[in-house]
Formats: C-alpha cells, structure tokens, sequence
C-alpha cells in the first residue's frame, strides 16, 4: 500500500478513511496492476476533494492539527509489517545478490553525472573517520553513491520508514564490503544520542517527507558541532507543485501553503528552516535536472 506524505496531510482528519481505500486497491491490483492501482486511488482522491474550496479547507485542518506522527500505512512495509515482507526483507532485500543488482543499477544512472556526485560525496567524506547518517535509503542510490567511496575507517547508517529499502542499505553494505546498517524509523524521533554523526545527508528524499522542520531539528541535534548536513533538494516541478496546480493554484499560492502545512516546497524553503536551527549555508551547487540543487550546511 503506498500513501504518499500529500495525501496523509490532505486526509488528517480520517486517515483511517484513505488507508483502508489503498489496502481495499493494494489488495486488488498490487504487485501486478501499479497503474489500476494509482489510477483508481486518483479517482477517489478527486472524488473526496472535488474542489478547490475543499483542498484548502484541507490544508487548513492539517496546518492546526497535523503532526510528526507516523500514521499506519505509510508504505508497503512498516509499522503494518506482513510475515511475507518481513521475510522478504531477511531473504532477498539484505542479501548480497540484491546489493550487486541495486549497485550495478545505479551505477548506470550516476555514471551520467559524475561532477555532480563528486560535489555530493566531496562534501560528505570530509575527514579520515566518517560517520555517515543518511536520511530517506529509498530505492538506494544515494547510498551506492557514499558506498563505493567508504573506507573501514568510515561508518554508515541509514534510515527509511519502509523497512525494505532499510534492508536493501544492508544488502548494499554487504556488496561494497563497508561498516554500514539500515534502520526502518521515522525522522521525527531519531533513535540516536546528541551530537554523534560527522554528516547527515539525504538524496532527493526530504521532497517525499512530511514535517520537514522537525526533520531538520532532528538533524541538527545527532551531528556533531561543526558538522555537516548535505542535502539534494529535488526541483520543484518533480515535487509537489504540479499537484497544486491541478486544482488551480499558482507556483507562488503552493509555495505558501507547502510552507504552511510544512511540506517540501523547495530549495529555498529548506535554506530558510536550515538557519532557524543553527545551519549554515556553506556551499551549494544547482543541477537543471530531476536532481536539482546540493545544499551544504555546517552546524555552528
Ligand atoms: C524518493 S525516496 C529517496 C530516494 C533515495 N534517497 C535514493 O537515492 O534512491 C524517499 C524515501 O523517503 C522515505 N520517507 C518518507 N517519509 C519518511 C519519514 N517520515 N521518515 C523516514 N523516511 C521517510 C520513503 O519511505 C522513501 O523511501
């Protein structure tokens, strides 16, 4: 089942009620039919928020009522963990077979940039023992990206709210031969002590979370003073904007209500909130692509 961090926000008010429709679809068309699967959830989406004047009252609710609360669901795999993913995650997910494929996989896509990775990566490994947490593992190839380039001095750990791409990190571990787990959690509560990572990154996933402010602070309180947070803000046109602009809202009336509702709304938005908990803008690099911009903060 597979409820986007939107959808949760514009259904606050009876999560139960778009959870049981995805389980009622997931059950229906999943694994074979995605597209029945999404279409079909769009229909009912459209049919429970027909209007403009609906979304917005939406938006209202989730801003006063909404929380960093992990909401069951979320995922194929989590919180609603099956005997059959659980399974899976132990058989196939974590196993060396799987960390080859997914390597071989996104080696071919960030072959294609390479400056882009060195200035992500360049920014990570920055002494001679790091200590590597990255947010959102997702299908892993930010986490190929770092491991490929770990040393045994270096340590990583990554965390995703579906436990399988939290596998799939341990697979690839075991593939680059490196010090490295992932743990399925959320962001909001970091199992982690103060002050411990030299480097908190994240590929392209923060665009797919909600609250994003008390990701950030989260971020902020496990890295070391001095530390450094390197992100890759997705663009705006591959993120939420587009679904706006569905029921008729401009990029600027977006802006303003993805801030309010404290959902991505780009590059700009994460500099502003990244201050606000003592990050400094030390670096930054814009790509015209899907992968956007590179964002380098120090903690002061
Ligand atoms: C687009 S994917 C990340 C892509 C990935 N970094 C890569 O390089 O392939 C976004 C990920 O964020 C995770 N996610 C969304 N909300 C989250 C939350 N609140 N806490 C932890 N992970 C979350 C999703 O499960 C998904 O795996």
């Amino acid at each position: 089942m597979v409820i986007n961090a939107l959808t949760e926000v514009l259904f606050w008010s009876d999560i139960s009620k778009i959870i049981n429709n995805a389980k009622k679809l997931g059950e229906k068309y999943f694994p074979d039919n995605p597209e029945m699967y999404f279409s079909e959830k769009d229909k009912f989406i459209k049919q429970e928020i027909p209007t403009k004047e609906e979304f917005l009252h939406r938006l209202e609710y989730y801003e006063k009522n909404g929380s960093p609360k992990w909401v069951g669901g979320r995922n194929d795999s989590c919180d609603d963990l099956s005997f059959n993913d659980l399974k899976k995650s132990i058989t196939e997910s974590a196993s060396l077979k799987q960390g080859e494929v997914l390597s071989k996989r996104h080696s071919l896509i960030y072959s294609k940039r390479p400056g882009f990775w060195k200035f992500y990566t360049d920014n990570i490994f920055i002494g001679k023992e790091n200590t590597i947490l990255e947010l959102t593992i997702g299908a892993g190839l930010g986490t190929s990206v770092l491991m490929q380039r770990m040393s045994d001095k270096d340590l990583y750990m990554g965390v995703d709210i579906d436990f399988i791409c939290a596998k799939q990190a341990d697979a690839l571990a075991k593939y680059h031969k490196v010090n490295g787990l992932g743990i399925a959690t959320s962001l909001w509560n970091l199992p982690f002590d103060d002050g411990i990572f030299s480097v908190v990154c994240s590929d392209n996933g923060l665009d797919e979370c909600r609250e994003i402010p008390t990701i950030l602070k989260e971020a902020t309180r496990v890295l070391k003073s001095n530390g450094k947070v390197v992100l890759i803000c997705r663009d705006k046109e591959n993120s939420w904007y587009p679904e706006f602009r569905k029921y008729g809202f401009s990029n600027e009336d977006a802006e303003y209500w993805l801030s309010k509702v404290r959902l991505y709304a780009g590059s700009e938005q994460i500099e502003s909130l990244a201050s606000k908990y003592g990050l400094r803008l030390v670096s930054k690099r814009e790509e015209k692509s899907y992968y956007g911009t590179i964002l380098v903060f120090e903690k002061q």
